[in-house]
């Protein structure tokens, strides 16, 4: 079952091209300068009327959740807030009508996420699913959805789900940018075009497994780590965090960049690996200025860039190269390495990978 893989995990990782590629199968076409979701189509008329998006979700879901307010913000200029299942139940929400409520979940099965989507039910809000198992109790609650057909995912730490997620939102926000005409034509179609070529590009990524691995020995020893983003990097940041953190024990916080000097940047020495994810086009400087700060404190910096990139590279203890992207497309790519390298710590440090402590593939209870 695990085709040859060592774990489910990894299997999963690799398998991330063809899943990307499933989960916009039949949705879009550069050629045809389209994208459809068909939950979409179906409620096209709420979407574009809507006041609000809410996305509720927990854990990594949560996570593509972050991306894909930047993205919808970004593309479709609708408000979109994120919050964890959990809280938005119990606070006694505002919502109407006029909003729509997005849950994320790969079991479609997480306790929490449920009650939400039935609370978001009964005050009128339309309620929408991004889910992987098919027939799962969200997926039978929501009024229309998209699957997003990654396959079952074995491995506690969720990786495939992860993309798949942040696809489908990607496709979301371009067709509601479509229908609201809140990007040009050429924008789309850039995007568009692009999209269809991150599959390839995410096998790029893959190609610093055995270098990523390398770097994961020489790290593995150390108690804590930082992961830094900026933007659409960093629900990047706060995801290799939450891996590393489940499957090698080791302690690790993600933050936006600029939020180091608020804080965290008072833990920063020899010991403190931090992992900076610089695939950005826009705030370039400003990352590198963090890095000098990280540096400056004699922080260990492992740097993700795009292939050839130098200011940061030069400077960096590690480097790890993927290959350049528009930057909404980004966390697709950025977060491939990312899971590779908690992925191999674990491994180093002789963990369960597929199993970890205390956690459960599918959260039932709250
Ligand atoms: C992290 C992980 C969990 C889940 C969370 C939500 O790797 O697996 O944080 O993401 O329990 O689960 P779903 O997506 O099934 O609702």
């Amino acid at each position: 079952e695990k085709n040859g893989y060592e774990h489910f995990m990894l299997k999963e990782i690799y398998e991330q091209p063809t899943t990307i590629f499933d989960a916009m199968r039949g949705r879009i076409s550069s050629k045809e300068n389209r994208v459809t979701l068909r939950g979409l189509e179906e409620y096209a008329n709420r979407f574009v009327r809507a006041n609000r998006i809410i996305i509720v979700a927990c854990g990594t879901s949560y996570h593509s959740g972050l991306i894909g307010e930047y993205l919808i913000e970004d593309l479709a200029r609708i408000p979109v807030e994120v919050e964890y299942a959990s809280e938005f139940r119990y606070r006694n929400p505002i919502l109407n009508e006029r909003d729509i409520v997005i849950a994320l979940s790969q079991s479609g099965e997480t306790a929490d996420t449920l009650a939400a989507l039935e609370l978001a039910k009964q005050k009128g809000a339309m309620i929408y699913g991004i889910v992987n198992s098919v027939g799962s109790s969200i997926a039978r609650l929501t009024d229309a959805g998209s699957y997003i057909h990654a396959g079952p995912e074995i491995g506690v730490a969720s990786t495939k789900a992860f993309t798949g997620q942040v696809t489908v939102l990607t496709l979301l926000a371009l067709s509601m940018a479509q229908k609201l005409s809140t990007v040009s034509n050429t924008t789309f179609q850039t995007l568009v075009t692009e999209l269809e070529s991150i599959p390839e590009k995410v096998k790029e990524c893959l190609k610093a497994d055995e270098h990523i691995r390398y770097i994961a020995k020489e790290i593995k020893h150390h108690h804590n780590a930082l992961y830094l983003g900026r933007g659409y990097n960093f629900p990047v940041a706060l995801e290799g965090a939450l891996k590393l953190k489940e499957i090698s024990y080791i302690h690790a916080e993600g933050y936006p960049a600029a939020e180091m000097k608020h804080g965290p940047i008072a833990l920063i020495d020899e010991t403190m690996p931090v992992i900076v994810t610089a695939t950005n086009q826009s705030a370039y400087e400003k990352i590198i200025s963090n890095v000098q700060e990280v540096l400056a404190r004699k922080g260990v910096v492992i740097a993700v860039v795009p292939k050839g990139e130098t200011a940061i590279s030069s400077m960096a203890h590690h480097v790890i190269e993927i290959p350049a992207t528009e930057e909404q497309l980004s966390p697709l790519l950025s977060v491939i390495p990312l899971q590779l390298l908690s992925y191999h710590i674990a491994v180093e440090l002789g963990r369960n990978v597929d199993q970890p402590r205390n956690l459960a593939k599918s959260v039932t209870v709250e």
